[in-house]
């Protein structure tokens, strides 16, 4: 494989969408939502939750790309609108994260209400069919249980207000915001989990494994199960991905650069327990390296393990695809 394939490969690798099934429940739902507007006028509203790297950006990215926005002379049409909910946010900053989104020249400009009436007319304005707020545990994580209630109160009267479906996107404690605020939480009665795991008819070892094997499909390369037989692999992937899309996707593009270097041609036990290493976990050896022969099957979750929880470690070396 020349190096110019490979690169070609990892860059394909990194921008296509997979359809693992919470992701594609979640699209569909989203679908649903801007259908079921566009017909009735109704808007419905959506809780997507998941851990780091679930793929919770990827999805508002694959809402943007299927209703993108579309320029006119006079102004901008923007179906489905994308915030990135600033750190420590604050409504004042929530408001203006959703203006700047929606080309307002000032968007720290006014006070509370001046933005959050602009917001509403560019809305309507831009004919926005669907906000979605990414990052949305930032609204969390800022203030005592008072704060919550209030900025609960402020997103409840702004969602009714713009009376578009909305998604909010967010880490698993997000739901502590909506259990503070009756009237949010009535309003996001649907709630998705983005996690592998869900399945009645699959394990997740199995779900591991498939997604392994679709995405695996993309690289100019054999996969390969070494000493292991393919469930076996399946529940060490388990293991070592946590059941998350980005940590089974970096260990794929980890193995393709080693294979660039070393001139392999296929992805086995013994490349994924070196990139494991490398890209996942340094201290991940041995009895602590999901493909080891020692592994001992246990969730790598405890204090200072890769996926002790609300933790996304970066790669510990290069360039991620992830
Ligand atoms: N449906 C998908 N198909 C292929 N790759 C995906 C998919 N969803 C996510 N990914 C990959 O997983 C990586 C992590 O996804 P993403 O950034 O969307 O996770 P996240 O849930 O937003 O994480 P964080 O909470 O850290 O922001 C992405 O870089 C992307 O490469
Ligand atoms: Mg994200």
């Amino acid at each position: 494989m020349n190096s110019n394939d490979a690169y070609g490969a990892l860059k394909r690798f990194d921008e296509e969408y997979i359809p693992f099934p919470p992701f594609i429940a979640a699209a569909n739902s989203i679908d649903a939502n801007i259908a079921q507007y566009r017909e009735t006028g109704l808007a419905q509203h959506l809780l997507v939750l998941g851990e780091s790297g679930t793929g919770k950006s990827s999805l508002c990215r694959w809402v943007g790309e299927k209703y993108p926005r579309s320029v006119l002379l006079d102004r901008d049409l923007v179906p489905s609108l994308i915030v990135a909910v600033p750190p420590a946010a604050t409504i004042a900053s929530v408001a203006e994260a959703m203006l700047a989104r929606l080309g307002d020249p000032s968007p720290s400009t006014g006070s509370i209400s001046a933005k959050t009436a602009r917001v509403i007319t560019l809305c309507r304005g831009c004919r926005v069919e669907m906000v979605l707020f990414d990052e949305a545990q930032h609204i969390h994580d800022r203030g005592q249980v008072a704060t919550h209630y209030m900025v609960g109160d402020w997103l409840k009267n702004l969602i009714d207000e713009m009376g578009v479906p909305t998604v909010f996107l967010g880490l698993p404690r997000l739901e502590n915001l909506l259990q503070v605020n009756e009237q949010l939480r009535r309003r996001f009665s649907r709630r998705l989990r983005l996690a592998l795991g869900q399945s009645d008819t699959e394990t997740i070892d199995t779900e591991c494994l498939q997604l392994f094997v679709t995405l695996g499909s993309c690289l100019p390369l054999r996969l390969s199960t070494g000493d292991y037989s393919w469930p076996e692999l399946g529940r060490r992937l388990y293991f070592a991905s946590d059941g998350r899309v980005a940590y089974i996707k970096r260990l794929l593009a980890g193995a393709l650069r080693h294979a660039m270097e070393t001139d392999a041609e296929q992805i086995g036990p013994t490349q994924l327990e070196r990139v494991f290493t490398e890209e996942i976990w340094w201290e991940g050896i041995g009895a602590l390296n999901p493909f080891n022969t020692e592994f001992k099957f246990r969730r790598l979750d405890r204090g200072n393990e890769p996926f002790e929880r609300g933790s996304y470690k970066t790669p510990a070396r290069g360039k991620s695809s992830c």
